[in-house]
């Protein structure tokens, strides 16, 4: 059972302790059904005596809404469930991204040639990332995870957008602030087309000079945006501000913390979290996990602490899209994760114990699928994509390739593989 089937005709759904009320069906509960006081498997919750013993013995109940007297749907899995899955919104998905890399290159060859930004065509394409991250934030995270090295800032800048949106959508924003959001992140680093493409993509670290030069793509950006019609201000604010730090030592200005505009505090953090997992010409690239606990212990001096507490929470600790490492050896991708559950993802196995290529299977980690000697599947490492050489983007292609004939779905799921039981 899954919170991602809810919209779907099964009605079960897992749920917390906490959300149930009198008339639910409760069919499955976290602990053995011996373990528990209840003598049924299965049973409608009719007293608040019976409502305080499930609450004193579990912490997440399945609750049946088909066979419920309260035909409510729980509270939880009205506000934490996705209007589709994964599967059905990757497609969409990837033509948004497909889209949006056309404009963002395009907008960068305009700037290049004097033209200013259209700010409508900006927003059209902001619009239809918010659609895609409003439907299911966690297709457009995974394809995120898909780094092109040759087109880096077009690339970054759309991921900061996608990131900046899926976080908005987490801290429980409007829809016109999440736009608003996606649109400052799409253009945070437009300034470094002003910056000499030696010293962007210098092999290396850069020198005092070098790296002085680079820092004035804050201000770079914030002239561009200035000059192109229908501008957003925050649009500005974010370009200028993006790369100062709360403990005042950031630039162009080293404001205070109290003086930088909370939506760039915002896009620091997304920026800081695609930059980390991607490969540079100077670096290599790290895992989502190690980007959370790089971005983690930087919390106070340079990023918001109460919104990278926040950022942590909403990607989690293997976000879909990140390479991981079973206890038994094998080496699994993440494909989604369930909002309340985000300590066990669903998982395509790809690699065996000997890291070999493997026949590929998909995991609930939720549901305990046991591997090859019985014994449940669980996570002991992540790894930056790449590694072990899994390719995320191949797999994705292939998986959106099988999406374009019926049956649909990567559900197929990504990949052409079989769900476990
Ligand atoms: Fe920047």
């Amino acid at each position: 059972m899954s919170l991602e089937i809810i919209n779907s005709s099964v009605q079960a759904v897992e749920i917390p302790v906490t959300d149930v009320e009198i008339g639910m069906y409760v069919n499955e509960l976290d602990i053995p059904w011996l373990e528990s006081p209840f003598i049924y498997q299965g049973f409608i919750v009719e007293t608040k005596q019976q409502l305080e013993q499930l609450k004193s013995v579990c912490h997440f109940v399945s609750v049946d809404v088909r066979k419920s007297t309260n035909k409510r749907m729980p509270k939880s899995a009205r506000s934490g469930d996705y209007e589709v899955s994964v599967e059905r919104e990757l497609g969409a998905a990837n033509g948004v991204r497909e889209s949006t890399r056309k404009l963002v290159k395009n907008i960068f060859q305009e700037i290049e040639l004097g033209k200013g930004i259209d700010g409508n065509k900006v927003q059209d394409v902001v619009h239809e990332t918010v659609d895609s991250v409003l439907r299911n934030p966690d297709a457009l995270t995974l394809l995120t995870q898909i780094k092109n090295k040759d087109e880096y800032t077009a690339e970054h800048s759309m991921n900061v957008s996608i990131l900046s949106a899926a976080f908005g959508r987490y801290m429980g924003m409007s829809r016109v602030e999440i736009e608003e959001i996606a649109y400052c992140a799409l253009l945070h680093d437009v300034g470094k087309i002003r910056v000499p493409t030696e010293i962007l993509n210098k092999e290396g670290a850069l020198n005092g000079d070098e790296f002085g030069i680079m820092k004035k793509h804050t201000v770079f950006g914030r002239a561009i945006l200035m000059a192109s019609d229908a501008m957003m201000t925050p649009a500005v604010d974010v370009a200028y501000a993006h790369h100062e730090r709360m403990d005042g030592t950031g630039y162009p200005r080293q404001l205070p913390r109290e003086n930088i505009p909370q939506l760039a505090k915002l896009i620091a953090i997304t920026d800081a979290y695609d930059a980390i997992t991607s490969t540079r010409c100077y670096k290599s690239a790290r895992s989502p996990f190690e980007a959370l606990t790089v971005i983690y212990d930087n919390r106070g001096r340079q990023f918001d602490d109460k919104l990278t507490e926040k950022f942590v929470e909403c990607v989690g600790v293997y976000p879909p899209g990140s390479i991981v490492e079973m206890t038994n050896g094998e080496i699994g991708i993440v494909l989604s994760v369930h909002p309340e559950h985000k300590l066990n993802p669903r998982v395509i196995m790809v690699r065996d114990a000997e890291k070999k290529p493997r026949h590929e299977r998909i995991v609930h980690l939720r549901h305990a699928d046991l591997d090859g000697e019985g014994a449940p599947y669980k996570v002991r490492k992540t790894h930056a994509n790449g590694e072990f050489g899994v390719s995320l983007k191949e797999y994705l292609e292939r998986g959106l390739r099988l999406g374009e004939h019926p049956p649909t779905g990567i559900q197929a799921a990504v990949l052409n593989v079989s769900e476990s039981a």
